[in-house]
């Protein structure tokens, strides 16, 4: 018998444990933070005194059978998903494993370019092709939307092989594409749709929020509770779904990629996090969405601010918006992304999520309350009145045009390399990828060919100070790039394609 919501198995046993004043002579090693005085000083004694391990009472996650099981039954009753596993490694892993238990070497994936960096990762790990398709772009702000049924059919048209279809379920920016209609066609199809719902722990528990992954009915979700759900960072879950996937399968994957030691303090986060949206998630979400359209409301008249809303959205590939993600876009007032975040930094005390050229991202979540939403408000304003209104358009706001995939990300990064200069690298096939991060959205994955546009590109995003990741030269200024592409033979059929 399933038990009650109220129940927290993990934090219960861990609870116990301590209580019982078990003579540890097992890791971690600080024996319950007596082998690490100044730092338990600081955190308490309590997180030192739960950071076990699997020992009797605590389970196992490789293999759980008790405390650990019954609380992953739990979390997958509250999210509507047939299974759940705990991640201690983010959605990373979560994704990682999505990919690798759907595709096998040389097997196709669909999914939209504006994939977090991860999907790279698995399809590196997995051997997976990838095959693109193009997001919808937003001019004035510069983002990739979400993507159409349209382009799905079409892709599974042109790809009739492929394994499985990666939704982004929302985007960083609180985008969502018609994802119950995206999983009807794949399965239709008889191909399995994987989401990455890193941004969308919440959605399950509020009915004005776009529909959750395992609503949609897809088949493998990874989602960062971590982010918006109230558990510690790194604490993730992993939904499966029987019937296009096989659930078994899917934890051999998951064993694979995930540590045999996981934090107990993530666990049990985890845990709490899960029962409090599960017995009050409605009303914490609903005032989370109170407090964001109040926002919404008091900058809507703010001079030089322009917010990301509904207007932006359409019935094809951007469905519906998540309302808590308030994006803020400053170029009509001159100042890109980056330069708000700062000088709300350091003159406000007040730290965004992400900033991109002119785009700074505030999220308002269930932390939030009326003091800390009017203290940013009133940041805005005055930055509003403080800058002098001037309209200047520094950078081009539309993205670089998706490059060429010339051989498989795998086969590039496992390639021989050289290092060229950033700025001479136009018309060598990358063999790393570059991202701003946040948002970890690659603009060159390993084994596309590096464009002009995207040379300038990324020059003035280094321009900006935006930090950029991927590359072993931190500073990038210098790029792997493949030696001997014409050496490395692939068979031209599966080369992947963007499907725009
Ligand atoms: C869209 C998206 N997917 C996946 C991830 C990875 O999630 P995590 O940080 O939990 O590993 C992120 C992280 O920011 C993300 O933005």
């Amino acid at each position: 018998m399933i038990a009650s919501q109220e129940e927290t198995p993990i934090f219960r046993a861990l609870k116990k444990y301590v209580a019982d004043s078990v003579l540890p002579f097992h890791v971690p090693g600080h024996k319950q933070g007596r082998g690490l005085p100044e730092f338990t000083q600081f955190v308490g004694q309590n997180v030192m005194n739960i950071d076990l391990t699997a020992v009797e009472g605590l389970d196992n996650i490789c293999n759980p059978i008790s405390t650990i099981k019954k609380a992953e039954e739990l979390a997958a009753a509250a999210w509507g998903a047939d299974y759940a596993h705990f991640l201690v490694n983010g959605t990373t892993s979560g994704i990682q494993t999505m990919i690798m238990s759907v595709c096998a070497p040389g097997d196709e994936l669909i999914l939209p370019r504006n994939a977090h960096k991860s999907a790279t990762g698995g399809i590196i790990l997995s051997g997976a092709r990838p095959v693109y398709i193009e997001p919808d772009i937003d001019d004035y702000f510069g983002i990739a939307m979400g993507i159409s049924v349209e382009k799905v059919v079409r892709a599974l048209q042109q790809h009739p092989r492929a394994k499985a279809i990666f939704v982004i379920n929302p985007t960083y920016y609180g985008v969502a594409s018609p994802l119950a209609d995206i999983v009807r066609v794949a399965h239709a199809h008889g191909v399995a749709v994987i989401v990455d719902e890193a941004h969308g722990a919440h959605l399950r528990f509020h009915p004005a929020l776009p529909q959750s992954g395992a609503e949609a009915g897809a088949d493998i979700i990874a989602t960062s509770v971590h982010k918006l759900g109230g558990s510690l960072t790194q604490s993730s879950l992993l939904l499966v779904n029987e019937g296009f996937v096989d659930p078994k399968r899917v934890k051999t994957v998951l064993n694979l990629t995930q540590t045999t030691s996981p934090s107990y303090i993530l666990l049990a986060s985890l845990d709490v996090a899960r029962k409090q949206l599960a017995t009050r998630g409605y009303q914490l979400v609903d005032r989370t969405l109170q407090l964001a359209s109040w926002i919404r409301q008091q900058l809507s008249e703010v001079p030089g601010i322009t917010l990301l809303d509904e207007t932006v959205l359409n019935d094809e590939g951007s469905m519906a918006l998540d309302p808590i993600k308030i994006l803020v876009n400053t170029r009509e007032l001159g100042i890109s992304g980056h330069e708000l975040e700062r000088y709300l930094r350091v003159h406000y005390n007040i730290q965004a999520e992400l900033s991109d050229l002119y785009n700074t991202l505030f999220l308002v979540t269930i932390g939030d309350d009326e003091q800390t939403v009017q203290t940013l408000v009133d940041a805005l304003k005055a930055v509003s009145k403080e800058r002098e209104q001037c309209n200047i358009v520094k950078y081009p706001t539309y993205l670089p045009e998706l490059p060429e995939l010339v051989l498989s990300p795998k086969e590039a990064f496992y390639s021989e390399t050289r290092l060229v200069s950033i700025d001479k690298a136009e018309g060598e096939i990358s063999a790393e990828m570059v991202m701003a991060y946040p948002p970890g959205i690659p603009l060159i994955c390993p084994g596309e060919r590096f464009t002009r546009e995207i040379i300038d590109y990324i020059n003035i995003l280094k321009k900006e100070q935006l930090n950029l990741q991927g590359t072993e030269d931190l500073t990038v200024t210098k790029i792997k790039v493949v030696k001997n592409p014409a050496q490395i033979s692939l068979p031209q059929e599966s080369f992947a394609r963007v499907v725009g």
